[in-house]
């Protein structure tokens, strides 16, 4: 049975035109790693191969900006012009030479963007999610200089030879502020109904498709409901994802709203539950999520959230839930969690405590820090090795 669960976890899946060598996925973590201009630093190379090193099978590359005015912190690692490709080129290289699939997740901030003087926070429609923060609407002539940004990274990202690219289209970002019934109280074609919603999404799927191939990977990352009223419920997640599946999306990958916030951030946040699980939050909080949207859709789904239970994460796999797992601070914690299970070292896994030290820091704009692993880029150091 042991090795029936673990094979669920190691078996290779193709998704589009590639195929990634088991089911794990190194979820997108914001490091603040790159250079003050926005570019991949040697640092931050590290920091990937090492986590490919430890055999994951994806990594997702965190949030990148497709524009200045999207950038959600500074040092982002940029794809809003071609002075990243080299950087993007080395990142995606280091990654693939370690045998992993390297994906760049696209975002633009919208209402969570960063604000110097002079730029406001703009989204679909002028509702605050941080406190005192009510963004700019922006119009539909808008919406067509975001697609053709989106479409420019996704080349950026191609040149660069990421294997393939996630849109964020969670987390209230700017996609996601478009799919949310609370963010989006829009009244023209944009706004209203789920087709509507998801509209500017999909055609996002459709330029990049059209303009680089039809075989580029997109995968999208989305909230399969929200608690919040009005909030995207399963029924319209579900919906949402078979949608994004029409336009061309390659994989669903499945984060969710509904969970109380890390109290530690103060002032920033006027939506009181979000998508980060805290140290008493039961392990696989949305993976129930997950297989709802797999009955939807005929491609990959991929599950995240408190996942480094490898059993939990093999039998969610097993049962059908899902058909990736992907972990994201249990890997700022121990690279190796992959490597250890498939070769029967997982009493040797350090775990994470889901501490919230790499959000915080995260959130306040510094580079990621983890209370256990204090050597990010390289061999991890422990406290009492
Ligand atoms: C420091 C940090 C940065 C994050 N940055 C991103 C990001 O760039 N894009 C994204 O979609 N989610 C981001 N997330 C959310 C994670 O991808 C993931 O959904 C969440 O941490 C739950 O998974 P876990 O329990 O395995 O940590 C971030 C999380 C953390 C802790």
């Amino acid at each position: 049975m042991g090795n029936d669960l673990k094979a669920a976890l190691f078996n290779p899946l193709q998704f589009a035109s590639i195929t990634a060598r088991n089911r794990v996925v190194m979820a997108p973590m914001v490091t603040n790693f790159a250079s003050s201009f926005d570019e991949v630093t040697d640092h931050q190379v590290a920091y990937y191969a090492e986590r490919a090193r430890g055999g994951v099978g994806t990594i997702v590359v965190e949030a990148s900006p497709i524009s200045t005015r999207g950038r959600i912190s500074s040092h982002q690692i940029g794809s809003y012009d071609d002075r990243f490709i080299p950087g993007l080129t080395r990142l995606a290289g280091a990654i693939q030479d370690a045998g992993a699939v390297a994906l760049l997740q696209l975002c633009h901030g919208g209402p969570k963007i960063l604000t110097p003087a002079g730029i406001r926070t703009e989204s679909v429609s002028p509702v605050a999610v941080r406190e005192g923060d009510v963004p700019r609407a922006l119009s539909v002539a808008e919406f067509r200089d975001v697609r053709r940004q989106f479409v420019l990274a996704a080349q950026r990202a191609q040149k660069a030879g990421f294997d393939g690219i996630e849109l964020h289209a969670a987390h209230f970002y700017l996609l996601s502020a478009s799919l949310s019934p609370y963010t989006n109280r829009r009244t023209d074609e944009y706004g209203g109904s789920v087709v509507n919603r998801t509209r500017l999404s999909c055609e996002v799927i459709e330029d990049i498709k059209s303009t680089l191939s039809p075989d580029y990977p997109v995968w999208v990352r989305i909230h399969a409901c929200e608690a919040l009223d009005p909030g995207l419920s399963l029924v319209e997640g579900r919906q949402v994802a078979s949608i994004l599946e029409a336009a061309g999306a390659d994989a669903i990958h499945v984060s969710a709203y509904t969970l109380p916030i890390n109290k530690k951030i103060k002032g920033t946040v006027n939506i009181r539950v979000g998508a980060m699980p805290l140290k008493d939050t039961p392990p696989g909080p949305f993976l129930d999520y997950a297989a709802a949207i797999k009955q939807a859709v005929n491609i990959p789904v991929i599950a995240v959230a408190k996942l480094d239970d490898w059993i939990i994460a093999s039998r969610a796999l097993v049962d059908g839930k899902c058909d990736m797992v992907a972990l994201a601070r249990q890997l700022l914690c121990d690279p190796y969690w992959a490597r250890k299970v498939q070769s029967g070292l997982s009493n040797d896994i350090v775990h994470c405590k889901y501490c919230m030290t790499c959000h915080t820091a995260q959130q306040r704009g510094e580079a990621v820090r983890c209370a256990q692993n204090y050597n990010l880029f390289g061999k991890p150091i422990y406290k009492d090795t």
